[in-house]
């Protein structure tokens, strides 16, 4: 099939998309867009096929404000049902993030990317159904007619038969996938593959081959709290059930990829007297968490979105929740954050935040601070 007749193959399938109710859509994703196994993994894993964006502009698209804060703030799974509409959802940085990912690969390869020997299915089945999620959910921007995915926002394609297939996700999908399988002797979860470039102090490569709990040994609290349900849930967890997290943090910038070594790593060892409120970021890393139907293996993917700090102030009962955790948080957990670098500058700003919103009758004086009903949004979002 030649260029010209594919797209308009793609025209003809958008206009159906448009003109058609949802059974025929069922029958539709079964046959048009089945993985290179003829599989429809929508119906094998139990998750709705997402609702299709026939007018999706890439470049307009603002992902959901996700504000995970939580008050009282303990350490535990905090885990909500994902929305299969969002496993994965493109936003106006896709163009400039699956560049900045492709040159991360470049220079620091197994850091990056990195397969063990008997995750190979596992990869394959996690490109299939990425590849099935696209296109359905994205049919001006993703085609598939196998080996060939095509992608109409960059205008590339990938030949899923030749090339490796975390190397394919990376090129086109701006989300970071860490797979997992039980490890024969132990039987513990253990991380088996990874394309991974929005981490912080860690990378593929310090952590592949290693059980949950040992990739998670810095986290605070986490053998007390977390480390017998987070297997047991594991062991039991089924493919129609993925669930989804949120994790947060305050930058200066917005880097996506730091190690230790960083010179940039050095700005939260001190209280920079110069910092601008306009330089601080939200950096939020909205995680997914979902068994594949095939391989069984559990995949943890997520997505850093930056917002400036100074959103905040006019996001309803934000400013309250975050200067709670900010003063009052755990020590320890708040330690883990890094947070201290930014405070000097940020908890004096959300007090004047603060009184501001409960002027304008937005939060009431006094007001508990507790999560919100909206979590992990806010009151008022959608406007
Ligand atoms: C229900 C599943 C999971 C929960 C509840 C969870 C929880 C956490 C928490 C609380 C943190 C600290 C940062 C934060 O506040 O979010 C963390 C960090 C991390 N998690 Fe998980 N996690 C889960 C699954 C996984 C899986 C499956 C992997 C990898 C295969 C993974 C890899 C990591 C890594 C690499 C870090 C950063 C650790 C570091 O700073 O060195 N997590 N996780």
């Amino acid at each position: 099939m030649d260029v010209v007749q594919l797209s308009l193959c793609s025209l003809f399938f958008v206009a159906l998309l448009l003109a058609c109710g949802r059974p025929f859509l069922d029958k539709l994703y079964a046959t048009v867009f089945h993985g290179r196994q003829n599989v429809d993994y929508f119906r094998i894993s139990g998750v709705p096929p997402p609702n299709p964006l026939p007018d999706f502009d890439v470049d307009k698209a603002k992902a959901r404000p996700y504000r995970p804060f939580r008050w009282t703030y303990h350490q535990t799974m905090s885990l909500k049902k994902m929305e299969p509409d969002y496993w994965l959802e493109l936003e106006s940085t896709y163009r400039e993030r699956v560049a900045q990912r492709k040159d991360l690969y470049r220079k620091h390869g197994k850091k990056i990317i990195d397969a063990l020997p008997g995750s190979e299915l596992a990869c394959r089945e996690l490109m299939d159904m990425v590849i099935q999620f696209l296109c359905v959910r994205y049919p001006n921007q993703f085609q598939f007619s196998g080996p060939i995915l095509y992608n109409r926002i960059l205008n590339t394609q990938s030949n899923v038969d030749q090339e490796n297939p975390l190397e394919v996700l990376n090129n086109n999908v701006p989300e970071d996938f860490l797979l997992t399988l039980p490890d024969p002797k132990t039987g513990l979860y253990t991380m088996v593959a990874g394309v991974c470039c929005s981490s912080l102090g860690w990378n593929v490569a310090t952590k592949i081959g290693k059980p949950l709990k040992e990739i998670h040994s810095v986290v605070p609290d986490y053998k007390d709290k977390m480390e017998f349900s987070m297997d047991r849930y594991f062991s039991k967890m089924p493919t129609d059930k993925p669930i989804q997290r949120g994790s947060w943090g305050l930058e200066v910038g917005q880097p996506l990829w730091l190690q230790d070594d960083d010179p940039h790593f050095a700005l939260r060892t001190t209280q920079d007297p110069n910092l601008k409120i306009e330089d601080i970021y939200l950096r939020v890393d909205w995680q997914t968490l979902r068994r594949l139907p095939q391989s069984k293996s559990i995949v943890f993917n997520f997505k850093a979105l930056f917002t400036p700090f100074s959103s905040f102030r006019n996001e309803s009962h934000i400013p309250h929740l975050v200067l709670k955790v900010l003063t009052e948080g755990k020590k320890n957990l708040m330690e883990y954050k890094g947070t201290w670098h930014i405070e000097h500058k940020v908890v004096p700003v959300l007090k004047e935040w603060c009184k501001e919103q409960e002027g304008k009758g937005w939060v009431p004086e006094n007001w508990e601070v507790r999560t919100l009903d909206e979590d992990p949004y806010f009151p008022g979002w959608n406007d």
